[in-house]
């Protein structure tokens, strides 16, 4: 893989969006900005595990370029977690409560002084969880640019600036799905390990990205009406919803030769930042 660019991105989110910004469905919207109150503290994460990670990469050209993506990836995470940040400081004014984040560090927390710190390779273990959660970023990316203006566009009617947002983290989870993977194949790990994560990461995001949807409509006083749960329904298994799409590609996961570049078509994030050019300017890669 070549070295991944780093973008800025020209969105303004100094002034907020609509409660409803997308196109006025309350559990679509708050499905979203559940995604997103987790993604600060996961993405900080992502970053810490794959920087250790490469610290452990020796001089063989294929761990040199292994290093150079690292460099990418750190930057192009670390640019989505601010942008979240200022995005997740709005959903705070607007009345939610952000209980996913500090859940998901206390847990983390834990993890580190349990097991990641105190075992043998701990990293592994961090770069498995990784490669699971950015196994689930890169499939919703690949199907939010897929049916980007077909029938089943999640964003079709989404407010500015948050449409470009979404669509520009999809494009880029998409663009870099392979790293935390290949670190965690190029230094060792192994299937048993990388299936038990994925297990306990798919039914703890599963929950988390529930329970914090739930919640959000909780406060925005929207979990009670029938169009909500009409709409929810239609989202997750509906003929263009998350569960039908994702099964495949959720399953690929599980073969023992599985690599992330097996799934998804890269040709949709390239298209996605050609076409929106005038959106973003280069930064290049941040320093590790
Ligand atoms: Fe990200
Ligand atoms: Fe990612």
């Amino acid at each position: 893989m070549s070295e991944l660019p780093v973008r800025r991105l020209a969105i303004d989110l100094s002034r907020g969006f609509a409660r409803h910004w997308n196109g006025g469905d309350a559990f679509r919207t708050a499905f979203c900005n559940a995604l997103s109150m987790s993604f600060p503290v996961g993405e900080q994460f992502f970053i810490d595990a794959v920087r250790e990670g490469a610290k452990q990469l020796d001089n063989r050209p294929e761990h040199q370029a292994l290093r150079e993506t690292v460099r990418g990836f750190i930057g192009q995470e670390a640019t989505h977690r601010h942008l979240h940040g200022l995005y997740n400081a709005h959903l705070h004014k607007q009345g939610l409560i952000n209980h996913w984040g500090p859940r998901a560090a206390r847990r983390l927390e834990t993890g580190r002084r349990r097991m990641f710190s105190t075992s043998d390779k701990g990293y592994l273990h961090e770069l498995a969880i990784t490669a699971a959660y950015e196994h689930f970023t890169a499939i919703f990316g690949d199907l939010t640019l897929e049916s980007a203006d077909q029938p089943g566009d999640w964003f079709a009617q989404a407010d500015e600036p948050l449409q470009t947002l979404w669509r520009w983290h999809a494009a880029e989870e998409s663009e870099h799905k392979s790293v935390a993977f290949d670190l965690y194949v190029a230094l060792g790990g192994n299937h048993a390990w990388r299936m038990r994560w994925f297990n306990y990461v798919l039914l703890q995001f599963t929950l988390d990205t529930l329970r914090q949807t739930l919640n959000n409509l909780w406060h925005d006083r929207t979990l009670y009406k029938p169009s909500t749960w009409l709409s929810g329904m239609r989202f997750l298994f509906g003929r263009h919803g998350l569960v039908r799409r994702a099964a495949a590609p959720l399953r690929a996961y599980r073969r023992p030769d599985f690599h992330p570049a097996q799934v998804g078509d890269p040709a949709l994030a390239a298209n996605w930042l050609r076409q929106n050019a005038e959106r973003w300017t280069l930064v290049g890669a941040a320093a590790s």
